[in-house]
């Protein structure tokens, strides 16, 4: 497997948290260039915070962590504290970051990198709202086609919203922002809820975690366990789906998965509809395909990849 170059654009969130101790886990395969955080289901001042505790947790302080954008590129800010409470990673007391933080802009930080790097040889891996990729795309138009893939976490269609009845959080926050990338033209694969409602950690997958004896296992244990609550009584099911990790495991290991390459539209002027994404699965339009849309997950693969890899830390 050659060795792949990612940013890793996140929101610190458990589940956040976790998809980076995964791709942290995996030095083998994944060159991790940088983090940048973004708005979302915390304010940025947390969710930077959240992600420098997080790559020192992981043992690897070098990995450079850069905050980009505060809010939305025009709609208000909407968070997610009443899923994973007020720090973000409620669940894990993590220790304050020993790294100085680093002040440079993260899209700044972003078309840099893949003006750097030879064209195609960086992915970006955004976990939260499209802001910032998107602010990279209007800020610097000719790093577009020098993205090697874009591989988010987002979405919904067949399973329907997880903050409206049609539209998945992140999306929702910035549907503007999600509207540009998709339009891009950048290699786009999209793990919606569709796949990764079928990504559920289980009680017993948990307790694998707080077996390790670890700090890394602790802190995923105790993360998981909090985040679990919202989606065990909202959906009631025995378990709770790791969103963001799916996109990692994807790069990882892509035959975990399956999807269908097809259109991918965002709703962005309904106010009953806004953020939805409109997938053309059977090809019903003339609208070309612009992403690999992805529908299921080999969950106990999957499952099975994270505990290994996360027991490495
Ligand atoms: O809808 C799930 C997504 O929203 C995940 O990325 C979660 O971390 C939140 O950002
Ligand atoms: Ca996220």
């Amino acid at each position: 497997m050659i060795k792949r170059t990612i940013v890793i654009d996140t929101d610190p969130g458990q589940d956040d948290a976790v998809a980076m101790l995964l791709a942290l886990a995996s030095p083998g395969e994944l060159e991790v260039a940088a983090i940048t955080a973004v708005a979302g289901n915390v304010p940025l001042e947390r969710t930077f915070d959240n992600a420098r505790r997080l790559v020192e947790l992981a043992g690897r302080p070098e990995v450079p962590v850069y905050a980009g954008a505060p809010r939305p590129m025009f709609r208000d800010l909407i968070t997610a504290e009443y899923v994973h409470g007020d720090t973000g990673i409620d669940g894990a007391v993590l220790p304050e970051p020993v790294v100085p933080a680093l002040d440079d802009d993260a899209v700044d930080v972003i078309i840099d990198l893949l003006r750097e790097r030879p064209p195609g040889t960086v992915t970006l891996c955004p976990l939260g709202p499209l802001t910032n990729v998107a602010q990279v795309m209007v800020r610097a138009p000719d790093v577009v086609d020098r993205i090697q893939e874009i591989v988010l976490m987002g979405g919904a269609f067949y399973e329907g919203g997880n903050t409206t009845p049609v539209a998945e959080f992140n999306i929702l926050v910035d549907p503007h922002a999600a509207d540009i990338v998709m339009r891009s033209g950048a290699p786009v694969v999209m793990m919606p809820l569709d796949v990764t409602h079928r990504a559920l950690v289980l009680p017993r997958h948990l307790e694998r975690f707080a077996a390790m004896g670890t700090p890394v296992g602790d802190a995923v244990h105790g993360m998981l366990d909090f985040y679990q609550r919202y989606d065990v009584e909202k959906y009631g099911i025995a378990g709770v789906p790791l969103h963001d990790p799916c996109v990692i495991a994807y790069l990882l290991e892509p035959s975990l998965f399956s999807g269908r390459h097809c259109n991918v539209t965002i709703e962005t002027g309904s106010p009953i509809t806004m953020g939805m994404t409109v997938v053309d699965w059977w090809g019903m339009t003339d609208r070309e395909p612009n992403c690999f849309y992805m529908r299921d997950v080999d969950s106990d693969g999957f499952f099975d990849l994270l505990a290994d890899r996360i027991g490495r830390l």
